[in-house]
């Protein structure tokens, strides 16, 4: 039995697909599009589909899209159309005005939302693009069942199943989802039960996103910079944001909509320059997030009684919150799920649909990694850099040649195996370089071309990681971080943010067998098992999925190597 995840509603467009309980592939739509996002979270774009990802989806599990036995779209609009049903239609204006419609509806373009979200059946049927045809033409809609899911499910399915617990407290937390914004569950074997939820307006992620605004970012794009200016500031103006969060003992949480200009002074425009005060604004917002999340964690921790937590949702992808919570909660153990924002809810609701079918299987989604995305041969890369003669050579030993030139304080782009699913580039489309120059930093910020305050993050070998990070053991998906041990400081100055702490990723040879032994040949020629691990792109692009991305990001940008599976492109200097 196939099922289809498709997220598509606001943003991070993605597909996965699910074999019975076993997941087979997964990609966000912006790899294969090179669109950052996939799409903004704009009504005029919900109808598009993350195509793509979906015939990536498809072609990695051998079937045409008549094969697949159950589609789970991660939004369920039917929990917003309550007032409407039994109606036969629902009036689209045509230029929408103030009023906002039933009750639960917070826009005037929620009509046309809502109706590209209930014809996605019929955009996935007749609406793929024609160089897809392949996999899609002739497939009929009464093959394919189809179940919306709601939001908060998907994130939350996407949080519990894989995880290692068999049985978890859930925490969900995002901008918003249909109507919710947090949620809690418990998860015990193949079952999730939500026990409480917190609705719109009242959202930590808006609020984060307003922020984000407000600083000059782009919203639901660019939190995590405000998360790593947040490190420059001071605590100035936590009294601000506590008098605009209100949370009861309940688990319920309101946030009074408060104008930002008012209190904090006019918005900073993208490109205007950086002062103390927005740096302490991010500060203040940062420390209020974490001791609200750690009250509501507190709640649910003392309900359910479990000693295990799984979160998912944007919010989750806040690694410093993560950490606080990993310190100062009250659960023993954490797992979040590394696509935590929207694209890993396609994830989330194909295994909701496959668990309500298989009811019978133990739970056995394990993600031990985050690599389900397209692969390339040796001889599809060796094809493609003839075709587009480019200079290479073979290397024998990818591992011990690539860590010699690391060692030469040149920077490269590393191309090796499946594509990572979720943010983050975890060894198989990253830029690599080392730690040991405390300039690399700003070298690389210069090369990725983006903001000074940029920090970037180390890979370490699994085995070593404690000795170099504390508490440090198994953290797969830089979702955490952790302070650089003081007697290791010195040695890698480079991923050592500016408040002491490093975003690190674990990696054993299970997990990526070669990027795992570049490391141990690093180790080997300067004690160091530590690499800076950054995505393989550009400022504005997403993280490069093709050999055809990765070569023309190599020659637009100033990296001196790309080590493309068993080959090596080098920039030679005149
Ligand atoms: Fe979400």
């Amino acid at each position: 039995m196939f099922t289809l995840g498709i997220n598509a509603a606001f943003h991070d467009s993605s597909a996965c697909i699910i074999k019975d309980g076993q997941l087979i592939a997964a990609a966000e739509e912006e790899r294969f599009t090179q669109i950052k996002h996939g799409k903004r979270p704009i009504p005029f774009s919900t109808y598009e589909l993350p195509f793509h990802a979906i015939d990536y989806c498809l072609k990695t599990a051998g079937i045409h899209l008549n094969d697949v036995d159950h589609v789970a779209y991660s939004f369920d609009p039917y929990l917003l159309l309550e007032e409407e049903r039994g109606k036969a239609k629902i009036e689209i204006p045509l230029e929408p005005g103030m009023e906002t419609g039933p009750s639960k509806w917070t826009s005037p373009w929620d009509p046309l939302f809502l109706s590209s979200i209930v014809n996605a059946p019929g955009q996935l049927i007749d609406g793929y693009p024609h160089h897809l045809q392949k996999r899609f033409k002739g497939a009929e809609r009464n093959n394919l069942q189809w179940h919306f899911v709601d939001h908060h499910i998907a994130h939350a399915a996407s949080a519990y199943y894989p995880s290692p617990f068999e049985s978890s407290a859930v925490l969900t937390l995002d901008g918003r989802g249909e109507i919710a914004t947090t949620t809690y569950s418990i998860g015990r074997s193949n079952e999730m039960t939500r026990i409480g939820q917190v609705d719109m307006p009242h959202s930590l992620g808006l609020l984060y996103e307003r922020v984000t605004s407000y600083l000059g970012f782009l919203h639901s794009s660019d939190e995590y910079k405000v998360m790593a200016l947040a490190s420059y500031g001071k605590p100035v103006f936590v009294n601000d944001f506590r008098e605009m969060i209100h949370v009861k003992d309940n688990g319920q949480y309101t946030i009074d909509n408060e104008k930002f200009e008012e209190r904090f002074g006019p918005t900073r425009l993208k490109n205007d320059p950086f002062t103390q005060h927005h740096f302490n604004i991010a500060h203040s917002l940062q420390v209020v997030l974490e001791e609200t999340v750690l009250e509501l964690v507190h709640w649910l921790h003392k309900t359910t009684g479990e000693e295990n937590l799984c979160m998912a949702g944007g919010v989750a992808l806040n690694c410093v919150l993560n950490a606080r919570i990993r310190d100062k909660g009250p659960f023993k153990n954490i797992w979040v799920q590394p696509a935590s924002g929207d694209a890993g809810t396609s994830l989330g609701a194909a295994i909701w649909i496959d668990v309500q079918e298989h009811k019978e299987i133990s739970k056995n989604y394990e993600m031990p990694h985050a690599y389900w995305g397209p692969d390339y041969s040796d001889e599809e890369i060796e094809k493609f850099l003839q075709w587009a003669k480019v200079p290479y050579r073979k290397l024998k030993n990818i591992a011990e040649e690539t860590a010699d030139i690391l060692l030469q304080d040149k920077i490269i782009g590393w191309f090796q195996g499946r594509m990572e699913f979720g943010p983050r580039a975890l060894g198989s489309r990253s830029i690599l370089a080392s730690p040991i120059n405390a300039s690399m930093q700003a070298r690389l910020n210069e090369v990725k071309d983006r903001e000074d305050f940029r920090p970037v993050a180390p890979v370490v070998l699994e085995e070593d990681a404690a000795d170099w990070f504390d508490k440090a053991s198994y953290s797969p998906f830089m979702l955490f971080v952790h302070d650089v041990k003081e007697d290791k400081a010195d040695k890698i100055p480079a991923v050592r943010h500016v408040d002491g702490t490093a975003r690190i990723q674990t990696v054993n040879k299970n997990q990526h067998t070669k990027y795992y032994e570049l490391l141990q040949a690093f180790k080997q020629r300067t004690g160091v098992p530590v690499l800076v691990n950054t995505s393989f792109n550009t400022l504005g692009k997403p993280i490069v999925c093709t050999p055809r991305d990765a070569v023309e990001c190599f020659w637009s940008s100033p990296f001196d190597a790309l080590v493309i599976g068993s080959y090596v492109i080098e920039k030679t200097y005149a």
